[in-house]
């Protein structure tokens, strides 16, 4: 039987908001499997509801990260030295877009509400990864951020949020290549919709999970458990050969033909 122990090692988990965060069921699967947790959350007004959250995996470690700072990422890079000494997992899990840029035309898109999006959801991810490079090449480590079709395909109202997907999917295989010999593997997943706090923000969504369930091979949606443990898979050494992937779990949508 094959079992996956990760005791002994550490996962930095980005972008916690509440129980239905994507990171967060992949910070479940990661306490499962041993390993000692650091889950992050973007400001101050969701503190108290993470620490909450993170109480149920006893020894997690609670930290505040805005991604747009670049001060807050050093803090954590520094905790996370004293604390844990080394990285050998970080979950990226973190995305952005003003809601009218969501809205409006695509076509219309202003400067500001491009760069935001960007900012966040795409450059948050290489930044992060540079700072926590010190942590990441100790012993080696495995990288996983959150991707949408919307990086390859024209989705009604993704608008910007497909472009920055798109050059999330780039940096993943960017980051991959640069990053190989110091034995730091970088994958994304391409999740199907799973209702969310981010996901609720895109227009129409609703009619999207419907679209989903009624398209997809499996005829139904994915579940948020179904991305942890392919976040497990990915972050453990059950992938030891896979690095610059994008792994859908998405109940089979992306290869139908309709
Ligand atoms: N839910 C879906 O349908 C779906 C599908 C595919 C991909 N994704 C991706 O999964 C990832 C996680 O999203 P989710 O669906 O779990 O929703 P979520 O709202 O639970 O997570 C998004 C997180 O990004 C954080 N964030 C936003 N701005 C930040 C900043 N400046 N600094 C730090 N954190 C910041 C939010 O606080 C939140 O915790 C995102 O990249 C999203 O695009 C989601």
């Amino acid at each position: 039987m094959v079992t996956i122990d990760l005791s002994g090692r550490h996962a930095l988990v980005m972008g916690v908001a509440n129980h239905r965060s994507l990171s967060w069921a992949i910070a479940r699967c990661l306490h499962q499997a041993g390993a000692r947790l650091c889950v992050t959350y973007a400001s101050e007004r969701l503190k108290s509801s993470v620490e909450e959250l993170a109480g149920s995996l006893p020894g997690t470690l609670v930290l505040e990260c805005d991604v747009t700072r670049d001060d807050t990422i050093d803090a954590v890079a520094r905790r996370l030295g004293e604390e844990f000494g080394a990285l050998e997992m970080l979950v990226h899990g973190i995305a952005f877009a003003r809601k009218e840029d969501l809205e409006g035309a695509f076509v219309a898109t202003p400067r500001e509400g491009f760069q935001a999006a960007l900012d966040v959801s795409a450059y948050s991810f290489i930044n992060v990864t540079h700072r926590m490079l010190p942590l990441l090449e100790q012993r080696g480590a495995s990288l996983v951020t959150l991707s949408y079709l919307a990086a390859e395909r024209a989705v009604p109202s993704y608008n910007v949020m497909g472009s920055a997907k798109a050059v999330l999917e780039q940096s993943v295989r960017q980051l991959a290549y640069e990053l190989g010999p110091r034995r730091i593997r970088v994958n994304a997943i391409s999740a199907g919709p799973v209702n969310t706090l981010a996901a609720r923000g895109i227009h129409g969504f609703t009619d999207m999970l419907k679209q989903h369930a009624e398209r997809s091979a499996l005829k139904r949606n994915i579940t948020k458990e179904e991305v942890g443990q392919c976040g497990l898979f990915l972050l453990g050494d059950l992938s030891s050969g896979i690095t610059g992937e994008v792994l859908y779990v998405d109940a089979g949508y992306r290869i139908m033909g309709w």
